[in-house]
């Protein structure tokens, strides 16, 4: 007895199996759309818990997180708002006449500016006065400001402060948000990075290493990262001044950013690295909570064993300290219960700068 093979049915069913497959396929493949502006259900989860986060400090920003689209709620990731930024300028050592000039020339007219225009009504003297001379726009904040030096030396600090000090609202903008592959989705994170940006005015808009984003126009410029400049470059231009939103950038290789870019960024700040009073100053900022063995070490012989070190040096050798001694304690070469007050070998410095190596430590 035969088995008799319909090719014609075998072939039918084949088709037939083939297209279901095709189908469920499409069915369950994320959307370009979804998976650029993050609608996926995972995304949706982070980007709700982003809403609740920022109106379980600030309720009555409600209205503003109303209504926001996907693109927007993507940006919320990188929102910071100022109760949530522990930093205040008292924790940057040395850079006094930089703080004092970007109060002034930045974070007050930010700030004050846009509080007045919200309540217009009541000014006070002092503000009625100003006025003519905001109305002459000399007076308004910079639409965009640079603090460039080498690194380690408190760029992002000093941003992130700024914003907790001014009350603003930080956006600490990650290239991996405005960066998408599919066509015409980074262009719509950047309008929404601007939209949130004016929904939760005033606002501090932080690009920390700028070059990376903004590096000088080449011919190998990847297309979506020159349409990201464009586009950029086209809404920072929409923006008025004294509108209440603050682009500020940070770097440590200033000379890779695009000239149309350095151009928006009028006001510049160099901040370099720490000389033997800065030192001083971070090291006391850094060890304010931790004992040290006077007749061993201070912060100011410290200071001076550590010419041409950044803030950012600074605290890993004071890191490295505690570290040290915190070792000890947990092995059980206890004196007391306390953890014992640093000596001069818990930091590893650079053996040149120790006393003995040169005859004159005033290297600064
Ligand atoms: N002037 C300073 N005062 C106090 N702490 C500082 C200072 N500079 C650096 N630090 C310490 O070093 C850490 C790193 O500094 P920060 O990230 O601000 O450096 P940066 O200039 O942004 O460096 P990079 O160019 O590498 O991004 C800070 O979190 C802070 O703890
Ligand atoms: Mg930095």
């Amino acid at each position: 007895m035969g088995i008799s093979i319909d090719m014609k049915k075998i072939t039918e069913l084949s088709i037939i199996a083939g297209t279901l497959v095709s189908c469920y396929y499409l069915m369950t493949m994320p959307s370009p759309e979804s998976i650029g502006a993050g609608l996926d259900k995972d995304s949706q989860k982070k980007s709700d818990h982003n809403v609740k986060r920022i109106l379980s400090k600030r309720p009555d920003l409600y209205g503003q997180l109303k209504g926001l689209n996907s693109y927007e709620k993507k940006v919320l990731a990188d929102v910071l708002i100022a109760e949530e930024i522990n930093v205040r300028f008292k924790d940057v050592g040395g850079l006094d006449d930089i703080i004092e000039d970007l109060k002034e020339t930045v974070i007050y007219p930010l700030v004050n500016r846009s509080n007045e225009q919200k309540n217009d009504d009541e000014e006070s003297d002092e503000e009625d006065q100003m006025a003519h001379l905001y109305e002459s726009g000399l007076l308004e904040a910079p639409k965009g400001v640079l603090l460039y030096g080498p690194p380690g030396s408190g760029k992002s600090l000093t941003a992130k402060c700024l914003a907790g000090e001014s009350h603003a609202t930080f956006i600490n903008v990650k290239i991996s948000t405005l960066l998408s592959s599919y066509y015409g989705e980074s262009n719509k994170l950047i309008k929404a990075l601007f939209s949130i940006a004016s929904k939760l005015k005033p606002t501090i808009i932080f690009i920390d290493e700028i070059d990376a984003l903004f590096r000088k126009r080449s011919t190998q410029d990847h297309e979506v990262s020159s349409t990201i400049k464009s586009e950029f470059l086209s809404l920072l231009d929409g923006l008025e001044s004294g509108g209440g939103i603050l682009m500020m950038g940070a770097t440590n290789r200033r000379l890779d950013i695009d000239e149309a870019f350095l151009r928006r960024m009028p006001k510049q700040y160099h901040i370099e690295l720490p000389n033997l009073k800065a030192r001083i100053k971070i090291l006391n900022i850094l060890l304010k909570k931790i004992e040290l063995d006077s007749k061993s070490v201070t912060t100011v012989q410290l200071a001076k064993y550590t010419p041409g070190y950044s803030g950012s040096d600074l605290k890993e050798i004071c890191r490295d300290a505690v570290a040290n001694a915190a070792r000890e304690f947990r092995q059980g070469n206890r004196k007391g219960k306390k953890l014992r007050p640093l000596i001069l070998s818990d930091f590893t410095l650079n053996y040149a700068n120790l006393p003995g190596s040169f005859d004159n430590m005033n290297l600064d």
